[in-house]
């Protein structure tokens, strides 16, 4: 079906929470939410801003609506969806009746809801369908702070369903614009509430397991940093102390790694339409792969260019006082055009992951022939943002610098 898509401010500074509810002071917000909900119960899809990335939603609990999820990106079947609630009341209506909540998630959720925290919970079919957890056991829930997803949430007054608002495959947007460019045509309403404040999408953590300990599935806009210290100050008296794992970091699960549930494993992610390079400058290469001198890897470029016939134009996402920045820009190479986009201070992880999949859009659109990204440490946002460079990037590069 071809829609014509509309655009619709909202302002999130109109909105606030005195209880469950909304109070909305702005009439234009007012009936773009109002509209949007309308679109939403008619079981159409509807994108809308998060404090992580954009939304695509759909009501969770109609199956018929959320199939609309997969057809409108492009996804498959068998990667399931975040649940959204906008309060603990909602969360119950999804999960089985009488169940109730560990002390750890208590915790999580009383230092992180809302929030970009995403917790698996067990699942009952007869409530969640199953195309929402792809026939998994458990269902991921998670409470947006964004308050203009709270408030479409709480208006349409149904637990909403929502992946990233981009098609599969595609980095995920973090403005409304970006969702335009990929979906026009493909839904009616796109509420722009500005641009998202954490730019990466929500931590998925797995705490369900017998052992008490929980289980980074995918890192994201709540570090493990934050999780341990609330662990460590909430749950003092636990014993043992539960330990926050990250996949692939702490411990690696084969079998999870075959199922489409962990995010990013199976399937390709966050790739702009152009190549994207991994510059190394803090990990050591893996055994067998050398480091290349900058001055061999920019020989490379300028032959690269040379042989193209016209400039090569590489966009360049590195942090604002990177050293390899510095030379990249001093390098004498007259067939390279560069564009950049700075990631923010090296010390501010928190701003490279609210700039990059802007960044990886925005050099996109601007039609360069490669992107180059400079790694960063994986310490606080780092870890997040390292987690989707490694997707975008075709290929890694070790450099000396
Ligand atoms: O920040 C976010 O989480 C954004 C905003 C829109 O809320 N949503 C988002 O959704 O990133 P999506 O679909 O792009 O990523 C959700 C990830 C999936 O890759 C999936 O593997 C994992 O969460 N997931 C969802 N349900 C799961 C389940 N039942 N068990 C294990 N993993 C699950
Ligand atoms: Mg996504």
């Amino acid at each position: 079906m071809a829609f014509t898509t509309e655009v619709l401010e909202c302002n999130p500074d109109s909105i606030s929470f005195p209880t469950d509810q909304p109070e909305i002071t702005s009439s234009e917000t007012q009936e773009a939410l109002h509209r949007a909900s309308e679109e939403l119960r008619a079981q159409r899809t509807v994108a809308f801003p998060t404090e992580t990335v954009y939304g695509l939603g759909a009501l969770a609990l109609e199956p018929a609506a959320a199939a609309k999820i997969f057809s409108t990106k492009g996804r498959p079947p068998d990667n399931p969806l975040i649940v959204h609630v906008s309060s603990r009341e909602m969360l119950q209506r999804v999960l089985p009746p009488g169940y109730a909540l560990s002390r750890t998630y208590e915790t999580l959720l009383k230092h992180f809801w809302p929030g970009p925290l995403t917790l698996l919970f067990p699942s009952d079919p007869s409530i969640v369908p199953p195309i929402i957890t792809a026939n998994q056991p458990a269902v991921a829930v998670r409470m947006p702070s964004h308050p203009v997803a709270r408030a479409l949430i709480a208006l349409t007054d149904a637990p909403i369903a929502a992946p990233s608002a981009n098609s599969s495959g595609k980095p995920s947007p973090t403005r409304a614009e970006h969702v335009y460019d990929d979906l026009q045509g493909k839904l009616g309403v796109i509420l722009d509430g500005g641009p998202c404040g954490v730019g990466l999408e929500s931590t998925v953590v797995d705490g369900l397991q017998e052992d008490g300990n929980l289980r980074v599935l995918r890192p994201g806009g709540v570090t493990v940093e934050d999780l341990e210290r609330v662990i460590r100050e909430d749950l003092s008296d636990v014993v043992p102390l539960p330990k926050v794992l990250v996949h692939r970091r702490d411990y690696r699960d084969e079998a999870m790694e075959q199922a489409p549930t962990t995010p990013g494993m199976k399937y390709r992610h966050y790739s702009p339409s152009v190549p994207v390079t991994l510059l190394c400058t803090q990990s050591q290469p893996p055994s067998g792969a050398a480091r290349t001198s900058l001055t061999a890897f920019l020989d490379t470029l300028q032959s690269d260019a040379r042989s193209l016939g016209k400039p090569l134009h590489v966009g360049v996402l590195a942090p604002s006082d990177s050293p390899l920045l510095e030379k990249l820009r001093a390098a004498p190479l007259p067939d390279v055009r560069w564009t950049e986009f700075p990631l923010g201070p090296l010390e501010e992880p928190a701003v490279s992951a609210h700039r990059l999949f802007d960044g990886l859009l925005s050099l996109d659109k601007a039609k360069v022939d490669l992107i180059l990204i400079e790694e960063i440490k994986e310490e606080r946002e780092g870890l997040a943002v390292m987690n989707r460079v490694r997707k975008a990037a075709g290929d890694s590069v070790w450099i000396d610098i």
